[in-house]
């Protein structure tokens, strides 16, 4: 594996750069550059605390960073709330979906953008119908439209949280553990619908524990560690150890990029 690090070629679909920010003392993102281009996956890999969360927070506009800046196809865009980013067709999907328990698919894709009739009154045909065309296309296997979403599997629940993610334009999708809750059939789940946004140019940050998952679903993974990084590498390029010795001792393999992060050997 001799392999020099290898971005793909074009112009970035996002690109944050030196984006820090601090809570009380504690610098959660120190520095931080990472970049996607459009259908790539790109796994964010860090311990518990390293500032995964948090970084991705500032491009959801959940966060507002102290230093740093963020472009989109290039272009420099001022994000600094969550329907700043939603303009800029940036969606996530938390680990707890954040999905209505009590009412369906549709209800769920819709939430808080119901289509109305002409009388103002919910258009309950358009919406379901518009519901069975995206999630025909996502996980053409289900059919419990008319079931209360708490009544799904965990896998079906994450296709409905992916649907309504992707339904308003989204390109560029934020997951944080997607699969944590999920069986193993359930996880290759999540994994054929990765792959179907991915053939659609939908850029994904994809945040996981799971070292095999992420060289599954991972064009290219971004190590953290204290709020810094430690280092970029093509998944294709390094081992399964090396991204451990990146993320525990902050180690970077020959063919990763380091970062400001990367311990000095
Ligand atoms: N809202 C907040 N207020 C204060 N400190 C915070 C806040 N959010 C995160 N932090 C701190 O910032 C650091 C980075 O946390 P973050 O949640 O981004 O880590 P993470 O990599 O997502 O970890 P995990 O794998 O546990 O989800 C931690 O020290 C955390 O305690
Ligand atoms: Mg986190």
């Amino acid at each position: 594996m001799n392999a020099t690090y290898k971005k793909p070629s074009g112009t970035p679909l996002v690109e944050m750069k030196d984006v820090s920010i601090a809570f009380g003392g504690i610098k959660a993102v120190d520095h931080a550059s990472v970049d996607l281009f459009p259908g790539e996956v790109v796994a964010l890999l860090g311990h518990n605390g390293a500032g995964k969360s948090t970084l991705i927070k500032v491009l959801s506009g959940a966060y507002q960073r102290d230093h740093g800046d963020i472009f989109i196809d290039g272009e420099e865009v001022a994000i600094s709330n969550p329907r700043d980013a939603k303009a800029q067709g940036i969606e996530t999907i938390y680990q707890t979906l954040g999905l209505a328990d009590n009412v369906d698919a549709a209800a769920n894709l819709f939430l808080g953008r119901e289509i109305l009739t002409k009388w103002g009154t919910l258009d309950d045909v358009a919406m379901e119908a518009q519901a069975r065309k995206v999630m025909g296309r996502l996980n053409p296997n289900f059919r419990r439209f008319k079931e209360p979403v708490k009544a799904l599997s965990g896998g079906q629940r994450q296709s409905v949280a992916i649907a309504r993610a992707i339904m308003f334009n989204a390109r560029i999708l934020i997951m944080d553990e997607p699969t944590a809750a999920l069986g193993p059939q359930e996880t290759a789940q999540v994994g054929e619908l990765i792959k179907e946004l991915k053939k659609d140019g939908i850029g994904i940050f994809l945040i996981s524990h799971d070292i095999h998952d992420v060289f599954d679903l991972a064009d290219r993974v971004s190590v953290m560690k204290n709020g810094r990084v430690v280092g970029h590498a093509r998944t294709e390029d390094v081992t399964k150890d090396e991204v451990l010795g990146m993320i525990i001792l902050g180690k970077c393999p020959p063919a990763a990029e380091p970062g400001p992060g990367a311990m000095l050997s």
